[in-house]
């Protein structure tokens, strides 16, 4: 059954969201007060890089299933389904969420409400908001608003299809008849045999936190494992292969390196520890803090290896390959690469970056920092090389090729993505993250 859709803020989840309901046949409007987002989406462009998403907008467009408009109207307000994609960044007073977005969408919205339209939240909220968020909309309104929360998992670079074809589906809901349209809204998944959890509206809040709070622990757990290799003489890689071989531990998740960042699961694991300290629980899940430590600690180690390397940082070339906080988006946001290539700076190198879509978001970020679009003129008169995010590009590049470039053949592999044994061959010195790599003597 085709439903209006109203898609409240187009940012990555939400143009995301707004672009997959279209394709499944929903009529889709998309809401965001950035006149200049609105203009770039019309165009047929994501403004961001996300593979597959342009191509399936322009698509949905030349279907006639997607608007885009900056405010709310009658028709919008008398969609089926509103769904809440607006920012939850962290606050920027603390470690918890700044929620104030989802206030605002909600007051430009009450005017043009209808009562049978459900509002589901799908932005990342500690567990409570959308009991916080209903009581202040029912104030707005003459009658009481269906209300919902339906957490969201994509990931960047996957995004259209996680979303389409998604492990599961979470509704939260407490009233049969937001139930009813949420499952409407899915069926053309659910039909696909993707399974649906009915839950109520807290644990669905608690669930997309406790997810990625889940996620980020894995990766510590390996790096913390990458710690004491590094110290014992083991190789944190192997380590990996061999335990994940267990069912119950699985593969996934456990490549080590220089950690997890990006939009959401550093900051998500901050709020989650905020959100329980309120609630009296902070001890619950106090092994976050440690957690995000070892996040930080990995990152540190870099320009540790460096400097048993190299001495004085002062005045090296340092070539940074990589910026996103993983491949397939050019999202630097809480970047393990770019913090990094600060850390380097501040030790005096002269750091140059190196990434294949995130340049112009880095020197937007960070305009201290020297960049470079051509990887062979980055390279050239290197005294280091660090992979920081693992793009194809990089595994794939010719080691003999990039040897001829640099002043020294040293390069630190931060993602353990390199082939080693061609990079020796290549008489590169490896070194890497949680593995006791041999210290080779480099022929000149
Ligand atoms: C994450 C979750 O995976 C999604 O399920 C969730 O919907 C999303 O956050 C969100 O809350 O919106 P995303 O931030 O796109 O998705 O990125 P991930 O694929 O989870 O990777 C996060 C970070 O962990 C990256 O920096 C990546 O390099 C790092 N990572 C990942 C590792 O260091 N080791 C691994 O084994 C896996």
């Amino acid at each position: 059954m085709k439903l209006k859709v109203g898609i409240i803020g187009l940012g990555y989840l939400g143009a995301t969201t707004a672009v997959a309901f279209a394709k499944l046949g929903h009529e889709v409007i998309g809401i965001d007060s950035d006149s200049a987002k609105i203009a770039i989406l019309e165009s047929g462009r994501v403004p961001f890089y996300e593979p597959g998403l342009d191509e399936a907008l322009v698509e949905v467009l030349a279907q006639g299933n997607i608007r885009f408009q900056t405010t709310q109207d009658a028709n919008s307000g008398s969609a089926d389904i509103h769904l809440l994609c607006v920012g939850t960044p962290q606050s920027k007073t603390g470690l918890g969420a700044d929620t104030s977005y989802l206030f605002a969408a909600l007051d430009s919205l009450a005017p043009f409400l209808l009562e049978d339209s459900v509002i589901a939240g799908k932005s990342t909220v500690p567990v409570g908001t959308a009991k916080e968020l209903k009581a202040h909309l029912a104030q707005k309104v003459d009658f009481e608003p269906h209300f919902a929360w339906n957490p969201e998992f994509l990931r960047e670079g996957t995004a259209l299809q996680d979303t389409l074809l998604p492990d599961r589906i979470v509704l939260g809901t407490d009233d049969s008849w937001s139930e009813k349209m949420l499952r409407l809204l899915y069926e053309p998944i659910t039909d696909l045999g993707v399974p649906l959890v009915s839950i109520d509206i807290p644990t669905a809040e608690l669930v997309k936190v406790a997810a990625n709070s889940f996620l980020a622990t894995k990766i510590s757990f390996i790096n913390a494992m990458a710690e004491v290799a590094e110290v014992a003489g083991a190789d944190a890689v192997k380590l990996a292969e061999a335990i994940g071989y267990d069912e119950r531990i699985g593969n996934k998740f456990l490549k080590t390196g220089i950690g997890f960042g990006g939009g959401c699961l550093p900051k998500d694991i901050r709020a989650f520890s905020a959100r329980a300290e309120e609630l009296g629980v902070g001890h619950a899940v106090g092994f976050l803090r440690e957690v995000e430590e070892i996040n930080l600690r990995r990152r540190t180690r870099v320009i540790e290896l460096a400097r048993e390397e190299l001495g004085s940082l002062n005045g090296k070339r340092v070539v940074m390959l990589g910026a996103a906080f993983k491949p397939e988006t050019d999202d630097v946001r809480d970047s393990p690469a770019m913090a990094v290539a600060e850390q380097f700076w501040s030790a005096g190198a002269n750091v140059v970056i190196h990434d294949p879509k995130a340049l112009e978001n880095v020197r937007r970020m960070y305009p201290h920092l020297e960049t470079n679009d051509n990887l062979f003129d980055a390279m050239d008169g290197a005294d280091l090389v660090v992979l920081a995010t693992e793009w194809r590009e990089y595994r794939d590049a010719d080691p003999i090729q990039l040897a001829k470039l640099v002043t020294n053949r040293l390069v630190i592999d931060g993602r353990n993505a390199l082939d080693v044994g061609d990079w020796r061959a290549a008489n590169w010195q490896v070194l890497a993250l949680g593995r006791n790599l041999e210290r080779l003597p480099v022929l000149a």
